[in-house]
C-alpha cells in the first residue's frame, strides 16, 4: 500500500529537470507541486520592476516579508504550470528572462530572504502530499521529508535544455550566453554562506545526463511509493 500523506524533496542545479519532474511526479501521485524557485524569481522581477537595487539587502528583505505571492491554477494553455500573480498583475513569463535570472543568485543568497520565504515553503511542505522542489528542501526546508532526491546533470545538457525552451516559446536564445549564466549560477548557489545548493546526506542522486525525463520519472515514482 502507498502511503498517502508523503514529502518529496527534489533538489539540484538550474535546468537539471527538477521542476519537470516534479510536476509529473506529483501528477502521478496526486500531491501538489510546489516549485520554489518560483518565490526567488518573483522577488527578483518585482524589485528590477520597481527599479530597485538588487544588491541593497535591507530593501531586497523587506520586500520579501511584504510581498504576496499568488500561485493559481494555468488560466491560459501557453505551457504554464501556474498562474503566478503579483499584485494583480501575471508575471508567468516575466519571471523566466534572462535578466531574472542574472540576478536571482543575489537576491537568493540573503539571509532574510531565505528566511521569509523558507517560513511560507515550510508551512506548506509540513501539509504532505508535496512535492516540492529547489535548491535546500532536502537539507534546510524540509529535513525530515519522507523522499530526497538530487538531481544533476552536466552544465552543458542544462544550457542546451533552457536555449530549447526558450526558442520553443519565440523567444530569441544565445546557447553560450545561457552557458555562461547557468555556470555563473552554479557558483554563486553553491558557494554562498547561507543554505548553499548541495546534496541532503540521505538524498538519493540521479544523473539526467543520459536519461530522459520517462526514465527519470520511472526512477523517481519507485522511490516515492
Ligand atoms: O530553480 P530556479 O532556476 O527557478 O531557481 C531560481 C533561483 O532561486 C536559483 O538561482 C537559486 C534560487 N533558489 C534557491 O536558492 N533555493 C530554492 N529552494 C529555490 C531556488
Amino acid at each position: 500500500m502507498m502511503r498517502q500523506d508523503k514529502i518529496i524533496a527534489i533538489d539540484g542545479p538550474a535546468g537539471s529537470g527538477k521542476s519537470t519532474l516534479g510536476r509529473r511526479l506529483a501528477e502521478r501521485l496526486a500531491y501538489l507541486y510546489f516549485d520554489t524557485g518560483v518565490m526567488y524569481r518573483v522577488v527578483t522581477f518585482v524589485a528590477l520592476a520597481r527599479g530597485l537595487d538588487v544588491y541593497d539587502e535591507t530593501l531586497i528583505t523587506a520586500l520579501a516579508e511584504q510581498i504576496r505571492i499568488d500561485v493559481q491554477p494555468p488560466s491560459v494553455q501557453d505551457g504554464r504550470e501556474n498562474d503566478i500573480i503579483v499584485d494583480g498583475a501575471d508575471v508567468t513569463w516575466d519571471i523566466r528572462k534572462p535578466d531574472v535570472d542574472a540576478r536571482v543568485s543575489i537576491v537568493a543568497a540573503y539571509p532574510g530572504v531565505r528566511k521569509a520565504l523558507g517560513t511560507q515553503q515550510r508551512r506548506v511542505g509540513l501539509r504532505g502530499r508535496v512535492v516540492m522542489v529547489g535548491r535546500d528542501i532536502g537539507t534546510v526546508i524540509l529535513p525530515d521529508a519522507d523522499v530526497k532526491i538530487y538531481l544533476d546533470a552536466s552544465a552543458e545538457e542544462r544550457a542546451r535544455r533552457r536555449y530549447q525552451e526558450r526558442c520553443a516559446r519565440g523567444e530569441t536564445a544565445d546557447y553560450d550566453e545561457i552557458l555562461l549564466s547557468i555556470q555563473a549560477r552554479d557558483e554563486l548557489d553553491s558557494n554562498r554562506a547561507v543554505s548553499p545548493l548541495r546534496p541532503a546526506e540521505d538524498a538519493i542522486h540521479l544523473n539526467s545526463d543520459d536519461l530522459d525525463i520517462e526514465q527519470v520519472l520511472e526512477k523517481a515514482t519507485a522511490l516515492a511509493v
